[in-house]
């Protein structure tokens, strides 16, 4: 009987068996309980030994429950460390590389130029005031780029920058010349369809020397080199055009990227696509910032246009739209 009991302990593989096996055994109604009840019926001269074998039983079943237990715990302790172990020399798939962002990419190319020449990379306010992003570029109150139309105001009369050209104002307010600075940054208009979105980005550039000796001839030569800079060999043609910050003022074409000319739905059949505005500085401003004596040029594009034409991206929301697969194709 006692090694029957002994030989169930020493086969039992789970501790809630384990514990079936000390309930059947020394439980309320065990086994080995329910002998010791019937001590009574054993003759007197019996019951010393009778009990002795009795306590033998019983302190040899608990030592065994008691062995076994410690045994199974320390299995059961063993198997959890190991499922939950982290081999630290497997081998894994690599972190995915990440992209940048096409308009980050070609806002980068534009820095990288200019800051090869010297230009300084400036920032400005993007909430802006009239005074700097309207009055003093020399667009006059009843001018129609100030309109609700276009501009976002806020209520006490400040508004979101329309264009980059308020950093030119700041910068001419708080720098001597010689100025030759690029001032790249979000602008925001009240505009969305498949060319426009509510907030796009600009980058402004501005040289400006005490004296008359910067011409249309400086800005034409720089607009040259940096727009084959970016697009490669194309053709370059100035167009005459009107910013109220500028006299004289031009709009830079190039040749269409993607019908060499022939006429395609890009260039809407004219062969030219537009991609900057620029001019020489209207004394009117240098007046407004009270510079005297001093001559410069201007230009101002948009990044999101360059990054469209350089990377062959037909709508401009796609931009936008945080889609990742836009993103794996610039990796
Ligand atoms: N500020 C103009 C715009 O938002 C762009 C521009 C044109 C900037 C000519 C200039 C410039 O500095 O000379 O459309």
């Amino acid at each position: 009987m006692i090694n029957s009991w002994l030989d169930d302990i020493k086969k039992c593989r789970s501790l809630q068996k384990l514990d079936d096996i000390r309930v059947a055994l020394l439980g309320k109604n065990g086994e080995l309980t329910n002998m010791f009840a019937t001590m009574k019926t054993v003759p007197n001269e019996e019951k010393k030994q009778f009990a002795m074998k009795l306590n033998e039983h019983k302190s040899s079943v608990t030592k065994a429950l008691e062995n076994k237990k410690s045994q199974l715990l320390a299995i059961q302790t063993k198997k959890k460390l190991k499922a939950s172990a982290i081999d630290v020399s497997r081998y894994t798939q690599p972190a995915t590389q990440g992209a940048m962002h096409p308009i980050t990419k070609t806002m980068n190319r534009i820095i990288d130029y200019f800051t090869a020449l010297n230009y300084e990379v400036i920032d400005g306010p993007l909430v802006e005031d009239d005074f700097h992003n309207f009055a003093a570029l020399n667009l006059p109150v009843y001018h129609p780029a100030r309109d609700m139309q276009d501009t976002f105001y806020f209520n006490d009369g400040k508004l979101l920058r329309t264009h980059t050209s308020p950093v030119q104002i700041r910068t001419m307010l708080s720098q001597k010349p010689p100025i030759r600075m690029i001032a790249p940054g979000k602008v925001f208009r009240r505009d969305f369809d498949i060319t426009h979105t509510p907030m796009f980005n600009q980058v402004e550039g501005l040289v400006v020397q005490h004296g008359q000796d910067i011409s249309f001839a400086n800005l034409k030569h720089t607009m040259q080199e940096f727009v084959k800079a970016m697009f490669g060999d194309v053709k370059v043609r100035f167009r005459p055009s009107f910013f109220p910050f500028t006299e004289p003022s031009a709009e830079v074409d190039i040749s269409c990227l993607f019908c060499q000319q022939k006429g395609c739905q890009v260039c809407s059949q004219t062969g030219w696509l537009e991609v900057l505005g620029c001019g020489v500085v209207d004394q009117n401003v240098f007046k407004e910032v009270g510079l005297e004596n001093c001559s410069g040029f201007a230009f101002g594009l948009g990044v999101e246009r360059f990054a469209m034409l350089l990377h062959q991206i037909p709508d401009l929301r796609s931009l936008f739209q945080t889609d990742v697969r836009l993103l794996r194709q610039f990796r």
